[in-house]
């Protein structure tokens, strides 16, 4: 998810600027990538403001089914099937990757570990400074991950209680961040290593997004929580991916190798939340596809979407205007996403659904169409805008272009 990445999002950002969003968070930024049209900032609130009202309605209505919800996931966890579907995706520890697999090792000679420095030195002197934000930027949100799984902590239903509760979810809970955490820690070493980045700003970076956590919907309805969490983690599988290949390009093996195994992880997860989603519109379609509307309304949104370096109030987006400009992550990622998703949940196939039910089902798969003529109306005006850079204090406040 982290990276949530870098994740997962999407939301319609508030900058004067084009912006990408992961589907995480609502506020000043995003974790996917999505173009924005520009907005005035009290515009851009009171439509936030709406959606989040929207959103609250829906999580309430889904609040009144609040004990069949309990109880079916309830179920879940502790008849199998998290065990057989969710868990069984998880990789054994013993068979895992470790970010010292794929990192300087430091178990050999003195000199042998200045060769391998110098050698990951070298491969990522080819690095641009626009590949180095996104990988720093997708860092950081992973490295908000003690958020990430306290948010996921909080759902009724699945919680893990004690800390160490043996049903299905609080196992799956722990076992997702545990593989999570080599994210971030894989992602920082590198960064700390290969001598480009300004580690100082960035590890600030990390401490202002803890303390500032990230904006969600409530909790309250584990349908929101899954299908979020769904998104996410395919968000970040598309921009770890892409950094991967752009990285091989660049001639950094020991990048594209380390953000290839992230990506990895990602799917993993993504096929994992995919199928929660799946047993959810399975036990109680009007539930899941009004949950579904829910989500998408909100606007999917960046877990990192709240980062800051205490000197740039808008390095989300501008983090995410980089991404999109780079493609890591765009707004057509995200209509492919939504469409994705539609197809996969069997959407457009619902029957016997309420009033309210089969409004959710026409917004949602009206959704990628929008999405797209919106993505194509913002192209459009980033296309007549003059190049725009802004400086980065990660990258020792070079400029890096926007669009
Ligand atoms: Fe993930
Ligand atoms: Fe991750």
């Amino acid at each position: 998810m982290p990276g949530l990445t870098a994740m997962m999002a999407l939301a319609w950002a508030p900058s004067s600027s084009v912006n990408l969003r992961f589907g995480s968070g609502g506020g000043r930024k995003a974790a996917s990538a999505m173009p924005l049209v520009k907005k005035s900032s009290s515009a851009h609130l009171l439509g936030r403001s709406r959606a989040w009202a929207a959103t609250t309605a829906a999580t309430a209505a889904c609040d009144e089914q609040q004990p069949q919800t309990m109880e079916l996931l309830r179920r879940l966890g502790e008849d199998g099937w998290v065990e057989e579907h969710m868990l069984s995706l998880l990789t054994p520890v013993a068979e895992a990757w470790q970010p010292a697999d794929l990192l300087p090792a430091f178990a050999a000679t003195a000199e042998e570990q200045r060769s391998q420095v110098a050698e990951l030195q070298a491969r990522a002197a080819g690095v641009p400074d626009d590949l180095l934000v996104c990988l720093v930027g997708n860092m950081v949100t992973e490295e908000g991950l003690p958020t990430y799984m306290t948010m996921a902590n909080r759902v009724r239903g699945i919680d893990d209680a004690t800390g160490c509760d043996g049903h299905g979810w609080a196992r799956w809970l722990r076992g997702w961040t545990a593989e999570e955490n080599r994210h971030g820690d894989a992602l920082n070493r590198y960064l700390y290593l290969c001598g480009r980045v300004d580690m100082r700003q960035v590890e600030r970076t990390v401490h202002h997004l803890l303390r500032g956590g990230m904006r969600t919907l409530e909790p309250s309805c584990p349908f929101h929580g899954f299908i979020y969490v769904a998104f996410q983690e395919r968000a970040t599988f598309v921009s770890h991916a892409r950094t991967a290949r752009r990285a091989a390009l660049h001639g950094d093996a020991c990048l594209a190798k380390l953000c290839g195994a992230v990506a990895a992880d990602e799917k993993r997860h993504e096929a994992a939340y995919t199928r929660a989603v799946a047993r959810c519109f399975e036990a109680d379609p009007d539930a899941a596809v009004r949950a579904l509307a829910a989500v998408m309304r909100a606007k999917v949104t960046m877990p990192g979407e709240l980062m800051t370096d205490g000197r740039d109030e808008n390095l989300f987006d501008h983090f995410a205007a980089v991404a999109q400009r780079v493609g890591l992550y765009t707004a057509a990622d995200y209509g492919d996403m939504v469409e994705h998703f539609v197809r996969r949940w069997g959407v457009a196939e619902l029957g016997g659904l309420s009033g309210e039910g089969r409004r959710a089902q026409d917004y949602v798969c009206g959704l990628p169409r929008k999405i797209r003529r919106m993505e194509q109306l913002a192209h459009d005006r980033t296309a007549q805008k003059e190049a725009q850079s802004v400086s980065f204090s990660w990258v020792f406040d070079r400029p890096v272009r926007l669009h």
